[in-house]
């Protein structure tokens, strides 16, 4: 991974955080983008104290289909050569019956979850392909496996990019482009606080009673499907953690 050009959505939080650290610390560029800029800024310092590796940090909202354009199109030249693309940005809004349902939380979860994915893709696979590398790594949902009740858009949404990811996978057959899709279930970040707009107290009960994955987990994973040899391409990996068996079906010692 040494030298590597690894560009990581949403990365001033949990898993991508985790995954900045994890790229850096085996000697990566890195390219970070989120919206708050203040507390990517602060996670880039933190990083670049401990690894000593060149980190350029955008204020990007990938909803923003021409901004997404731009700073991709704006790369100084030898940025352009990204090895990996951590499709990261996103999370779930909201839990609640789909006629409850909040069409704001709606309308974020899909721009953020599938059409930000889309836009930094389609700016990135064709320099990949030009570079006659590349490796995208989407980051799914168990959510996308199986719906759960309460969850029809986020589940939705994840559903689209296990097929997206599919797509992709066989529109690149031809490059030297990877498309892997990890599908994580119960991580502790701060995916649930999000979800629930700041309630605390309702995110813990979240993970209450059982050993959830840590960021650095998921962290580990991608950085293993991204460091194997170039022929080897993992599709797809679901992820969670022992006491987990499916989106639904969790043991608890309560
Ligand atoms: N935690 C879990 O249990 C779990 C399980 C399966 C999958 N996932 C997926 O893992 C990914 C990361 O979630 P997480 O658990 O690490 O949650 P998190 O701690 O809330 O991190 C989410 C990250 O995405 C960024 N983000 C959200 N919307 C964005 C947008 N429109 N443009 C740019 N950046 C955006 C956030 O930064 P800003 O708000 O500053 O933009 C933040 O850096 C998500 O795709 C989530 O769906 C999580």
């Amino acid at each position: 991974m040494k030298n590597k050009i690894v560009f990581i959505s949403g990365a001033n939080s949990g898993i991508g955080k985790a995954c900045a650290e994890k790229f850096a610390e085996k000697g990566a560029k890195l390219i970070l983008c989120s919206r708050d800029i203040d507390k990517l800024i602060k996670v880039a310092e933190s990083i670049n104290k401990k690894y000593d590796t060149e980190i350029l940090t955008y204020q990007l909202d990938v909803r923003d289909r021409e901004k997404v354009a731009t700073v991709i199109g704006e790369l100084p030249k030898k940025w352009q050569k990204i090895d990996v693309l951590v499709n990261n940005a996103g999370g779930a809004l909201g839990l609640e019956k789909f006629h409850d349902g909040n069409m704001d939380d709606w309308d974020e979860m899909i721009d953020s979850n599938v059409k930000g994915l889309l836009y930094l893709s389609r700016n990135i696979v064709p320099l990949m392909i030009r570079n006659k590398k590349g490796h995208v790594i989407n980051i799914g949902s168990i959510a996308g496996v199986a719906a759960y009740p309460n969850g029809a858009v986020y589940c939705g949404v994840k559903a689209a990019v296990r097929l997206i990811s599919d797509g992709l996978r066989m529109d690149t057959v031809d490059t030297p482009v990877r498309v892997t899709n990890v599908q994580p279930g119960l991580v502790e970040t701060n995916f649930s606080v999000v979800r629930f707009h700041g309630d605390k107290e309702r995110a813990k009960k979240v993970y209450r009673g059982l050993k959830a994955l840590t960021a650095e987990d998921i962290a580990d994973i991608v950085f293993f499907s991204a460091s194997l040899p170039e022929h080897v391409q993992i599709c797809e990996l679901t992820v969670t953690p022992n006491s987990q068996a499916s989106a639904t079906v969790v043991h608890r010692k309560l």
